[in-house]
């Protein structure tokens, strides 16, 4: 089992999103021992954003250089593809995704490559898996004492839904801009939800669908 660990926080290992997500990758790891984890770690700014032979290349149908951004975006889509999981952990920035988490989705979702466009529109190439959004945020986006709106939530669904991950799953500690009290309690809740989350779900029937379609396909 691949496990693919995406951490966008520039604070690092020291971010509350980096904390939640290694958490829920601890819960996967306590199930699969053996499995492997790639921890591919953006929030310090080193994804860059495409270049021009990689915007060229999402207008046209001719083979693209394989240089510059064409190749990072290639060694980044492989990863998603060994992936049986993918964990992100990320902050909530102006109310959507921070730029390196939208840079990494835009060397991910490529045309002809990881979705095709048809007369009905996108339709993603990637085989679904399951995706946990650890997520962190100074104010509250959700719920009664919302203040702000959330662009992130319908962002990445939308987003990731092109290349066809669809089965998302959020977590988040929202408030972390509040006194120590309620940053304790918001940790504590999310914990216990990702902790709920994943005592109450059955691996093997989440697997088995995936296992058919091996056989079959043999
Ligand atoms: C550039 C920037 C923009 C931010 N914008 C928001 C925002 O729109 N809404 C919000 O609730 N918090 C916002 N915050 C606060 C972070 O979401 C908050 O500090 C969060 O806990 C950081 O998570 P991390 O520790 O995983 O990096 C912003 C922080 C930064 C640095």
């Amino acid at each position: 089992m691949n496990i693919l660990h995406v951490s966008c926080s520039p604070l690092g290992q020291a971010a509350e999103s980096h904390r939640l997500s290694q958490r829920i990758v601890g819960f996967l790891l306590a199930r699969e021992p053996g499995a492997t984890v790639t921890n591919r770690v953006i929030g310090d700014g080193t994804i860059p954003h495409v270049d021009e032979n990689y915007a060229i290349a999402q207008q046209s149908t001719a083979d693209p250089s394989q240089e510059g951004s064409i190749a990072l975006s290639e060694e980044l889509i492989q990863e998603v593809e060994r992936a049986d999981f993918v964990v992100i952990g990320t902050p909530v920035h102006n109310f959507t995704v921070p730029s390196a988490l939208k840079a990494w989705i835009d060397l991910v979702v490529r045309a002809r490559r990881t979705f095709d466009v048809t007369k009905d529109g996108k339709i993603g190439r990637l085989r679904d898996r399951p995706v946990y959004v650890a997520v962190a945020s100074g104010g509250r986006y959700s719920g009664e004492r919302a203040r702000q709106p959330d662009f992130l939530t319908p962002y990445l669904k939308a987003v990731l839904g092109v290349v066809g991950l669809r089965d998302l799953t959020f977590f988040s500690v929202q408030g972390t801009a509040s006194g120590p009290d309620a940053v304790a309690e918001a940790k504590a809740s999310a914990d216990q939800a990702v902790q709920d989350h994943f005592h109450s779900m059955c691996f093997t029937d989440r697997l088995r669908p995936v296992f058919a379609i091996a056989v079959l396909s043999n």
